[in-house]
């Protein structure tokens, strides 16, 4: 690991400024992600080196160099400029993995306004509470995804703007509806990037958490410190990489990692906006001669699934380096990828409030399978105690994790909701809200959520929005949304349920309440089962219980219940 030292030398004298020092940044100067993914590369000499290769559906492709990037954000930024749109302003980016949504999230940030972006797959309800959490100005979206924003426009007050990128001209557009044919339009070549600063807003991604709306996490420009050197660091991109990062940037690890870090270092990045299929993932690794491959466990698991006789088909020796977030990554998967790629997956732990790695296997470091892995240099992480919250000195103990507050990239606040942004922090440590223990080599091993949030596929689903989603239908009387152990998701999302008098709960009547849900969730958020029982478990106060009927689907011990009852 000579270009980059060992984990053991970095921590010795770690510093942000190395980053700060890298990216030619001085505190009290200006600084812009849009600025640093693009107009610098350029100026560092890399106009026509290729930024993005992008394919569709179809194998349609699409290829941008750096310059390219650069003059398509302008135009982007110039186009809502023009539009009234100013810095601090919500402009939501909500589209499959297209083009325009990597070009969107960097022209957004020149503007100093704030890319807030959304899984295309959301429902209109999904939507909705985002957007008016948001106060959302605009959003850019495709033709096929507007019908849901235009289902929900009349009451978000705030949202002046539908800005649809493949507009069909045959149709008229409403009063607020506006097209961006970007492939159709000069380019702009000089725009005057917004002057932002380290602590300008730039990014607002929503996460669940187990009560209340969804919340918005928001980031500033200074992120990108972090990004930046995470993103060489751990996921060990260089200059002439050929990257891979399979997220989707409605989700954070596909933007700080799937836009900031790989653009800010200026290497080559792939996207590909098909569903998966191991032959079609395969496939794209060997045709581009990928690199780094960032991915996560569901996939990896996916493709385990799949067979080792598939591989051998494929010449993946491209591969160099291979890494994993977003649920625990099991031993069994780190065995397979070293048995089938010669390489095992790093697996690296964050969330969307930490706004980068913290926890990561560092290259060169040993693996140890089935481990998180050491912090980041320049993290202090501990284990602490759940009721006093004071750090556990002891080796293999379970506790709950916690950060020092103060890296780059951390979260300022969850829009419009101060008090669950500070009830994130105990005794002077910032608390993702995960289980873990410490081995005597500092290795961190995950253990599980601290809360009811359930992990499905990599993706987090509140149990209070699908309990909602079910309340709203007539024949529901009460509900609980727990996980269930699947082979591939991990878990997966089942809702007991109780119905009002008068209803039977048979295979009708689930089929009756999916399709009613199924119009206000997403699709990662979907129940596999609805189970009708006659009534749930509750504590004295009427609380529902969610944590005794998940500990039956995990045939686990229920455990001392008496506690429970006072929850
Ligand atoms: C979980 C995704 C185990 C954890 C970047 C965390 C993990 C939540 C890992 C954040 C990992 C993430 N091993 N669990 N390597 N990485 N998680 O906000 O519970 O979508 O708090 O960010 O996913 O999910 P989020």
């Amino acid at each position: 690991m000579s270009h980059i030292g060992s984990y053991d030398e970095r921590l010795r004298d770690f510093s942000w400024e190395i980053s700060e020092k890298e990216l030619d940044y001085r505190p009290g100067k200006e600084i812009n992600i849009g600025w640093y993914c693009s107009d610098r590369i350029c100026l560092q000499g890399k106009a026509e080196k290729t930024a993005l290769i992008w394919e569709g559906l179809m194998g349609h492709e699409r290829k941008l160099t750096y310059d390219d990037l650069r003059k398509t954000s302008n135009t982007i930024g110039q186009y809502l400029r023009d539009l009234g749109i100013e810095a601090g302003d919500r402009v939501c980016l909500f589209m499959d993995k297209i083009p325009e949504l990597y070009i969107g999230f960097v022209g957004i940030l020149k503007t100093g306004a704030i890319a807030q972006p959304l899984f295309s797959a959301f429902g209109d309800e999904s939507l909705f509470v985002r957007l008016e959490n948001a106060g959302t100005r605009a959003i850019i979206t495709q033709k096929k995804h507007a019908p849901k924003v235009r289902k929900i426009m009349d009451k978000l007050p705030d949202l002046e703007y539908l800005i649809i990128v493949d507009h069909d001209p045959a149709r008229p557009l409403g009063a607020k509806e506006r097209t961006l044919d970007l492939w159709n339009m000069p380019w702009v070549d000089a725009f005057s990037i917004y002057p932002t600063f380290a602590e300008t807003p730039s990014v607002l991604h929503y996460t669940s958490g187990t009560t209340g709306q969804p919340k918005g996490v928001k980031h500033v420009h200074y992120s990108l410190i972090s990004q930046y050197l995470t993103t060489k660091w751990v996921l060990d991109v260089r200059d002439d990489d050929i990257y891979w990062c399979t997220a989707d940037p409605g989700w954070v690890t596909g933007t700080s990692y799937g836009i900031i870090g790989p653009f800010s270092m200026g290497a080559t990045q792939c996207v590909m906006d098909v569903g998966f299929s191991a032959e079609a993932w395969y496939k794209f690794i060997e045709k581009h001669r990928i690199t780094v491959w960032y991915s996560a466990p569901t996939a990896i698991r996916s493709l385990m699934k799949a067979g080792n006789e598939l591989v051998t088909r494929f010449d993946l020796s491209c591969l160099r380096h291979l890494a994993s977030v977003g649920e625990p990554l099991n031993s069994e998967a780190v065995i397979w990828s070293e048995k089938v790629f010669g390489k095992p997956f790093y697996d690296t732990y964050w969330q969307t409030e930490t706004g980068s790695i913290m926890i990561s296997n560092y290259p060169g470091m040993k693996i140890k399978p089935g481990s998180m892995g050491k912090p980041f240099p320049g993290i202090e992480a501990c284990v602490v105690d759940p009721k006093t919250f004071e750090p556990i000195p002891e080796s293999g103990k379970i506790g709950l994790i916690g950060f020092k507050p103060g890296w780059p990239s951390m979260m300022r606040m969850y829009w419009n909701n101060e008090t669950t942004y500070q009830n994130k922090f105990k005794n002077g440590w910032y608390m993702p809200g995960d289980r873990s223990s410490i081995d005597n080599e500092g290795y961190f091993w995950f253990v599980g959520r601290d809360d009811d949030v359930i992990n499905t596929g990599g993706h987090l689903v509140s149990p209070f929005e699908v309990e909602s989603a079910l309340l709203e239908n007539e024949m529901v009387a009460e509900s609980a949304v727990v996980s269930k152990p699947d082979d591939i998701n991990m878990e997966v999302v089942k809702a007991f349920v109780t119905l009002k008098p008068g209803f039977e709960g048979n295979k009708d009547t689930e089929l009756v309440i999916m399709n009613f849900i199924r119009k206000k969730l997403s699709p990662l958020a979907m129940p596999q089962e609805i189970e009708f029982v006659p009534n749930l478990p509750k504590t004295r106060s009427g609380k529902i219980m969610r944590r005794i009927l998940k500990a039956k689907e995990w045939g686990e011990e229920i455990g001392d219940t008496s506690t429970l009852e006072d929850d």
